[in-house]
């Protein structure tokens, strides 16, 4: 009954949020493409935002960048989601995109929920014994705001000059205090961004939070296993990373055990299209766990936690497996490594 109201009062609804779903797509790659922006980066604010408006995980900062942010339209944002928290309201039924989903049953829908969460929570877990925390890639992440500022902490964001710039401007048009941040510009494909975050201010042999979240796969492999390693050398034992990956199999469209993502190629072409290609997946061939104490092996990190979204199984540690054949499954890896060892 509750779905079935629910899906009434979506219909009725339903030209505005259809013509609010295309202004938003349109404004959002248009205005991306002029101004050398990440379209992707509108993704997890725009769900950190929902979760937001449903008093599930408040984030002031993140509601005034839906405001103004050149490449979001505030009425096209309202058009999509207001006719349908108008109709969960009414009926009681909460769809996909807008659920905590329980762990293992992620989908693609709402599988940012259940990442953000995850991130909120390696952050805040580390956040008063660590000295430094650096975002890599921030996007319009507003973590800093919401976690760390006028905590006794040194605080980076890294990512492309003019996704800063934009951000800093919409942050200041809303009234959110930035002085405390530093603010790093750089290319990871391009230059040494560990002595460009030198550079502003980070001190290496500190112990330092690193954050990654939704980069690995827009980078190649050599630049995410020269990262890795250049991270673990630059601060000291007990600092962390928090990371997601995709697995390989994921990128091609295959997944274990009969789920087929045969839209995926589809959606690799609008990435390469819009300027953001995927170019690095994790071959989970041998299992997930080894797979990413592979990767680290390069790195002074060892693998802490590692939950895989889109399991289908109901366990959020994911288990070492038995045998070096078995193909790790779900479609996204949470990862939080340590440099661990005895503290001087
Ligand atoms: C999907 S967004 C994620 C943003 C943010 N971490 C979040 O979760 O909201 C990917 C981010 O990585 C940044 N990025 C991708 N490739 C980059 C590169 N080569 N150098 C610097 N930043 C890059 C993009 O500009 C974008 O902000």
């Amino acid at each position: 009954m509750r779905l079935f109201t629910f899906l009434v009062l979506e219909s009725l609804l339903s030209p505005v949020t259809l013509t609010g779903c295309f202004v938003w797509l349109l404004w959002g790659t248009a205005v991306s493409q002029q101004q050398s922006l990440s379209f992707t980066a509108l993704s997890p604010l725009f769900c950190r935002w929902l979760l937001h408006l449903q008093g599930m995980r408040p984030d002031p900062a993140a509601d005034s960048l839906m405001k103004t942010l050149p490449s979001l339209n505030p009425a096209a944002n309202w058009a999509v989601v207001w006719p349908t928290l108008w109709a969960m309201n009414i009926s009681g039924y909460t769809p996909n995109l807008f659920n905590l989903p329980r762990a293992g049953k992620e989908n693609l829908g709402n599988m940012i929920n259940t990442r953000t969460l995850f991130f909120d929570r390696a952050l805040t877990q580390y956040i008063e014994t660590v000295e430094q925390v650096v975002v890599l890639g921030a996007g319009f992440d507003t973590r800093l705001l919401k976690f760390c500022y006028g905590k006794k902490l040194s605080l980076f964001e890294v990512d492309r000059p003019e996704m800063q710039r934009v951000k800093q401007q919409a942050l200041k048009e809303s009234g959110q205090p930035t002085d405390g941040i530093h603010f790093v510009p750089v290319n990871f494909n391009e230059e040494n961004w560990i002595e460009r975050l030198k550079a502003a201010g980070f001190l290496p042999g500190k112990k330092t939070f690193f954050l990654w979240e939704g980069v690995t796969y827009y980078l190649t492999e050599a630049i995410v296993v020269e990262s890795l390693r250049a991270m673990g050398e630059v601060c000291s034992v007990g600092s962390e990373i928090a990371f997601d990956f995709f697995p390989q199999h994921f990128l091609k469209g295959q997944a274990p055990e009969g789920q087929a993502f045969w839209w995926m190629p589809l959606a690799t072409n609008v990435l390469d299209w819009i300027g953001e290609p995927f170019r690095f997946g994790v071959d989970t061939q041998t299992g997930n766990r080894e797979a990413i104490a592979q990767l680290l092996s390069h790195s002074a990190f060892q693998l802490r936690e590692l939950q895989m979204m889109g399991t289908g199984k109901p366990s959020s540690i994911e288990p070492l497996s038995r045998s070096s054949s078995r193909q790790g499954s779900g479609f996204c890896g949470l990862v939080i490594a340590e440099i661990m060892g005895t503290e001087t």
